[in-house]
């Protein structure tokens, strides 16, 4: 059972929990399809049967051991140029709460948290757009907190890295603090190029080099930098110049 929270500013006040559902992004969508909501509210379920990851891939999680929610913002204030700066502000908060328990915590572009080389968490952000402003936003946040098995090598959980058992709930509140902070941060158009910076300086490749391979063509390199509109830019070991890269176009090979 997980419960609102009054301690916030925005995120987390109003906590709708269904112990199965098929999507909890697809039920925030329906919400804000009817349009009848206040900002921050969540949905949040203990057993997603049908959870929709990246580039349509599916989120699969453990009934009761993790953490799968969905944040329905209206960040009206966000011109959609900007609209990269919401998943970097969601990966900083995701972030700090895993580096409340492991030290090498990193996001990995675009919004992906890694722990000792590994996914701990995914996110799935759904805008909606009018004109040229964000109207609506369903963030969906997968965060493997008390599962130990996982069928893919590169997934791993914070009780597995730890080997530590948590309390879902309160895992649950003390993560949703450190998006209601980072959020108050966007909303504070001042931040938005400290926002840019500590994005980059928890980047994974950032300051160090990683290998991956683009166009059927393997790399080493670091990370440059990432464009307003979230593009990555590799600057490449072997070669003088820069790479820029979207969705898809990049494949890790060491993690
Ligand atoms: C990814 O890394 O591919 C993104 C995974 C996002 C998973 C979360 S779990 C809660 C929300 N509901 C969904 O169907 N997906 C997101």
């Amino acid at each position: 059972m997980y419960n609102s929270i009054q301690d916030t500013l925005i995120i987390g006040k109003k906590v709708i929990y269904l112990p199965t559902c098929h999507s909890t992004n697809d039920i925030a969508a329906e919400i804000v399809h009817a349009g009848l909501f206040d900002e921050g509210t969540i949905v949040i379920t203990d057993n997603q049967v049908k959870g929709r990851g990246q580039r349509g891939t599916d989120w699969v999680a453990d009934p009761g051991q993790n953490l799968t929610f969905s944040v329905i913002l209206t960040p009206g204030f966000l011109p959609v140029a900007d609209q990269f700066l919401l998943s970097q502000t969601v990966a900083l908060g995701i972030h700090a709460y895993a580096a409340r328990y492991v030290n090498n915590a990193k996001v990995k572009w675009p919004n992906d948290v890694y722990v000792n080389g590994k996914k701990v968490s995914g996110v799935l952000i759904e805008n909606s757009i009018q004109g040229s402003r964000i109207a609506s936003s369903v963030i969906g946040i997968g965060v493997n907190i008390n599962q130990k098995v996982f069928t893919s090598a590169h997934a791993t959980s914070i009780g597995k890295e730890t080997g530590g058992q948590f309390v879902l709930s309160e895992e649950f509140n003390k993560l949703l603090r450190f998006l209601d902070s980072f959020y108050a941060d966007l909303k504070s158009k001042t931040l938005h190029d400290r926002i840019r910076q500590d994005y980059l300086t928890n980047l994974f490749g950032y300051n160090h080099s990683v290998l991956f391979k683009h166009q059927e063509r393997v790399f080493e390199g670091t990370v440059s930098h990432v464009t307003p509109q979230g593009k990555l830019v590799m600057k490449l070991l072997s070669e003088s110049g820069t790479l820029e890269v979207g969705l898809k176009e990049i494949e890790w090979l060491k993690d």
